[in-house]
């Protein structure tokens, strides 16, 4: 039966991603299937079997493990939908077996811990959509399993834990999940799970996004030998897409410094991660947060109203004292080594907005009308506006002294903030310490177009839709800048490069640039050969060549 047929004519899409409905393509649940079966009596549960796209591929494995046999395969599932679990059981009857599938909710099954292996797709239903009751049954059941989660966690990550409670000792568990698994913070605890209980973990990587209806990308988790952990390493391996399981490499081992850390590095070859770490233990890179600490910037509410260009505050009669600079909202304009006065000057006479409205206590007449205008479109009633205590306050932060991109087509960007202008929250502002501050201004926008750095980026941040690399301030903190000790080592060859790699990032020219910054950085560190900076770069390339691809695909 195909997709189409199976969905009930009342069951929309609005529902269906309500409840996190998206199916798995027949070469994933073939693929899992045959990974986790292994003898004809084998055990199998699906916990959100959906119309069963796994407890199909599941009867086909059990029925070719067991050949001239008549026997028709036991299968069990649950189901919150009443409909689909109905299909559900069509379904494998239709392939040759029978299936129990369980209308509830998963998490009010108190879990049996006696199948051979749990296989399925759970749902991935935010946070924010994921609430109330259903949310702390979630929560109370992978407590059960002796993990905490925060209230920010998706449902998969409830759903994993309370999977393998239904695992018998040495039990599979082979899950289709997002991608998040490997890096946002509140799965922490979900990795730590994994590694702790399971003997042997195993992720599966696509290239290409695989799952377009699901608008995530995903990653199969293979996990064998429950309760006979720790698992000390896991191995990865990488498809191009879907189609491509049927051929995969053998993969390779990568063991993580810490389970619960993130788990990114293991995209990375280890040829490159290795004289990364090196490299941080020597003391020649170290985390941002050593330079200085990154905050998120102003918070307007309304930028279209706060902030103004200079043609407008002209308009408007507003006067320079109420009115601060600022870094005009985006940030295209920080794509070179320094924001200075001059260029925020030019951005101003072709109209962008570099000034933000600050009236004074009270405001002057100018002001005044101008806030009486923001009263009478509503800008007063925005969320943000709503809640200060005067609407037309903006909350300011300091000018930082250094500007760093979070939203970032190729990587994120660290820029001289010698204008002092004011900042909003689509860059964060890095405020060094007073140790660091004179170097940092003048050399670390220039020492951080290193390969390294960049590859660490790509580990510390995460990928967007469209294939853009974001990062957030605690990311940025730990994210791998040459240390202090090292730009004072090179500060001489750093600066003899500051013009010509200038004048190669306003022609759009960064990986010339970054070629001239690593000789100047990095070429003559003791243990850091050639090839491994070759190896750094190229996994650059290809995190970045991965990550523009899955952009590109999930369109
Ligand atoms: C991503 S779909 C996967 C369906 C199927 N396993 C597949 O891979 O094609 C998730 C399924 O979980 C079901 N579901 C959502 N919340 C559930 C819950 N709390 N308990 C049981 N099933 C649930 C949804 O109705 C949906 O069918």
């Amino acid at each position: 039966m195909t997709l189409a047929h199976s969905i009930h004519p009342d069951d929309t899409p609005a529902l269906r991603k309500e409840r996190g409905a998206f199916f798995t393509p027949d070469e994933i649940t073939r693929f899992i299937a045959q990974w986790a079966i292994r003898k004809a009596d084998d055990l199998v549960m699906e916990p959100s079997a959906g119309d069963a796209a796994f407890l199909v591929a599941a009867v086909d494995r059990l029925r070719e493990l067991a050949p001239g046999s008549d026997a028709q395969p036991i299968v069990d599932g649950v189901e919150i939908h009443a409909h689909s679990a109905k299909v559900a059981c069509q379904r494998v009857l239709s392939a040759g077996g029978k299936a129990n599938v369980r209308h509830s909710d998963f998490f009010t099954i108190e879990p049996e811990p006696v199948y051979d292996t749990v296989i399925g797709n759970p749902p991935y239903i935010r946070y924010q959509d994921f609430s109330g009751e259903a949310r702390a049954r979630s929560r109370e059941a992978a407590l059960r399993g002796g993990v905490s989660l925060t209230g920010l966690a998706s449902s998969w990550a409830a759903f994993t834990i309370h999977s393998a409670l239904f695992l018998g000792k040495g039990g599979r568990l082979g899950l289709v999940l997002p991608a998040e698994l490997l890096s946002v913070n509140y799965a922490a605890p979900v990795r730590r799970f994994l590694f702790e209980r399971f003997r042997d973990v195993q992720l599966v990587l696509f290239a290409e996004q695989v799952f377009p209806e699901a608008e995530a990308d995903v990653v199969l988790l293979l996990a064998d030998g429950y309760l006979e952990g720790p698992a000390n390493h896991a191995t990865i391996r990488q498809a191009r897409n879907a189609a491509e399981l049927a051929s995969l490499g053998v993969g390779q081992t990568w063991t993580p410094a810490d389970p619960a850390g993130k788990w990114t590095s293991s995209l990375v070859d280890p040829d490159a991660v290795e004289p990364l770490h090196k490299l941080l233990k020597d003391g020649h890179f170290t985390r941002l947060e050593t330079w200085g600490d990154t905050t998120l910037g102003i918070v307007t509410g309304n930028n279209k109203y706060f902030t103004l260009s200079p043609e407008r505050a002209k308009e408007l009669g507003l006067r320079s004292k109420e009115l601060l600079r600022l870094s005009p909202p985006g940030s295209s304009h920080l794509r070179g080594l320094s924001l200075s006065s001059d260029m925020l000057a030019k951005l101003g006479r072709e109209g962008q907005a570099t000034l933000l409205f600050y009236p004074s206590n009270p405001p002057s007449a100018e002001a005044a009308a101008y806030i009486a205008d923001g009263h009478r479109t509503g800008v007063d009633t925005a969320y943000k506006c709503r809640v200060r205590k005067t609407w037309y306050q903006v909350p300011l932060v300091p000018a930082a002294d250094l500007l760093l991109t979070c939203m970032n087509a190729d990587t994120p960007r660290l820029t001289a903030n010698e204008a002092k202008a004011r900042h909003l929250n689509s860059v964060h502002g890095v405020y060094l310490n007073a140790t660091h501050q004179e170097l940092g201004c003048e050399l670390l926008p220039l020492a951080s177009l290193n390969s390294v750095t960049m590859l660490h980026a790509e580990m510390v941040g995460r990928a967007y839709g469209g294939g853009i690399l974001k990062i957030e301030p605690k990311e940025a903190d730990v994210w791998a800048m040459p240390s202090l000790a090292l730009v004072r080592a090179r500060a001489g060859a750093l600066r003899a490069v500051k013009q010509p790699v200038a004048n190669l990032l306003a022609d759009g020219r960064l990986l010339d640039a970054v070629e001239l910054v690593d000789q100047a950085l990095l070429t003559d560190i003791d243990d850091l050969s050639a090839q491994q900076i070759a190896h750094i770069r190229q996994a650059r390339a290809e995190f970045m060549r991965r990550r523009t691809l899955r952009g590109a695909s999930g369109h």
